[in-house]
């Protein structure tokens, strides 16, 4: 029986050493948790790392043995190959600039070559699983080389990719010294997608101007085979984040909450560490919200859960500095004794408790400043069983493109953010509940199953017509 193998950087079970043992936990971000439901299907495979440098062959082969008793085949990988290959080329080269922080980049031929290994290496574990009848479905930016590696050993299989960050304007690709080698390795696969129509036209024309290969109508033709480029913005497993934030775990969490904020009102913002999430604007933004708007002291405050993100990282670091610094000169200025303006958390919650902060919240502010989709947005949307809330989305998520009835912004524009802010804390309640509908219809719909089964069909057309045009 042939089988989907999944292949992405990190494994959607994080290990962790503890003082004693071994942790295995839920991994952060949008592809481990989108992703998370769907990998279980009839004889799938997940292969990645698992986020832990093991000691010795016993230690590899215990995480190898608990891993593969629930179809995930860890890449184990070396302090050195994360510091170069991940927080290097992944994180300190590819991450800023597809965000648009090209200054942030930076080029270390190092990092490239350490880069180069690791997709090798990715590519060794996955001829090992893969059988010939297989599809191999890869993702994200951390392995660009990988399906040209596995189409060299395997010219006949299927391969798909698909980018859950944006995919930028030529002109920043055009900046990488490696920028040839890297599209050359995407070319590889047989369906390429990405969350936006958008994110698709950028690498059609970096692939017509950088590798003057013909494309047109989704369509790309080297001198062996056509590769099919397309949009599929990823959903959410709508059903499991609806059901959270009905148990009665959720409603007791509120509960608890309720009571310790007692009549305040909750704007909420949960995100990943990340320069590109707009956290210190936004934490401006809610400062002027009180300077301008005097009437919201002491009725409204903002709950701030920053989840924990490649602290090894120089400006994941520095942004953390600046977070602790904005909100301790915030509170110190505003906080009163029986109000805290902003709740600040940094760490991650469990699935029931982010069901309940949401359900709580009547405003979310998700407000990149680039962002490939952010399923926050939508996660958001899911928990809000009785329709109230008002959602305000910045433009530069791909999530705006599908969620017109959020409150636009410009995460630049200060001004518009906070009078977005002061707009939701008065919005009618018949309005919320015609806007939240509107999205919770879409939201639904469009969900992280329908997203994959969108995508393997058209892997498997497109292979389909490869091989009627190859015979015919
Ligand atoms: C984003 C990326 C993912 C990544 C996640 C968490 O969502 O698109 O590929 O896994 O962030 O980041 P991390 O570096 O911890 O894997």
């Amino acid at each position: 029986m042939s089988q989907t193998i999944i292949v992405s950087n990190r494994l959607p079970t994080k290990v962790q050493r503890t003082a004693d043992s071994l942790s295995f936990q839920p991994s952060e971000g949008g592809l481990a948790t989108g992703l998370g439901s769907i990998y279980r299907a009839e004889g799938n495979m997940w292969v990645g790392w698992p986020g832990l440098f093991v000691e010795d062959a016993a230690e590899e082969q215990y995480v190898t043995e608990q891993l593969r008793a629930d179809s995930m085949v860890p890449v184990f990988l070396t302090e050195a190959e994360i510091r170069d290959y991940y927080e290097g080329f992944s994180n300190s080269t590819l991450w800023p600039t597809f965000h648009y922080f090209s200054q942030l980049a930076t080029y270390e031929q190092s990092h490239w070559d350490a880069y180069v290994a690791v997709n090798e290496k990715f590519c060794r574990v996955v001829l090992e699983q893969a059988g010939p009848d297989d599809t191999i479905w890869i993702h994200d930016y951390q392995l660009l080389l990988l399906p040209e590696m596995l189409r060299q050993a395997r010219p006949d299989c299927t391969i798909g990719f698909f980018l859950h960050i944006p995919f930028p304007s030529y002109e920043l690709i055009r900046v990488l010294p490696w920028r040839a080698e890297l599209l050359r390795g995407l070319l590889g696969a047989d369906l390429i997608g990405f969350h936006t129509f958008g994110y698709m036209r950028h690498f059609l024309s970096a692939v017509a101007q950088l590798l003057g290969l013909p494309t047109q109508n989704g369509q790309i033709e080297t001198p062996t085979r056509t590769i099919r480029v397309d949009a599929f913005p990823m959903g959410i497993d709508y059903e499991r984040y609806a059901r959270a934030a009905a148990s009665s775990a959720a409603q007791e969490h509120g509960q608890v909450y309720r009571a310790a904020l007692r009549d305040t009102r909750v704007i909420l913002s949960i995100d990943r560490l990340d320069y590109t999430k707009g956290i210190a604007q936004r934490l401006r933004a809610f400062e002027l919200l009180l300077l301008r708007y005097p009437e919201w002291h002491e009725q409204v405050s903002l709950i701030m859960l920053v989840v924990p993100s490649r602290d090894q990282v120089a400006q994941y670091a520095a942004l953390k500095e600046e977070i602790d610094e904005l909100v301790g000169r915030i509170n110190a200025q505003y906080r009163t004794i029986g109000w805290n303006p902003i709740h600040y958390f940094y760490r991650s919650l469990p699935l029931e408790e982010l069901a309940s902060l949401y359900q709580l919240a009547e405003v979310a502010l998700v407000t990149p400043m680039r962002d490939g989709m952010n399923l926050v947005a939508k996660e958001f949307i899911a928990c809000k069983a009785d329709q109230r809330g008002v959602l305000i989305l910045s433009e530069r998520a791909g999530a705006a493109r599908e969620l017109a009835d959020a409150l636009i912004i410009n995460p630049t524009d200060t001004n518009q953010l906070v009078e977005a802010m002061h707009d939701a804390l008065v919005m009618p309640e018949d309005e919320q509940i015609q806007r939240m509908a509107a999205m919770q219809a879409l939201v639904k719909r469009y969900n992280v199953f329908a997203w994959s089964r969108l995508f393997m069909n058209q892997l498997a057309y497109t292979k389909m017509k490869q091989h009627m045009l190859a015979t015919a």
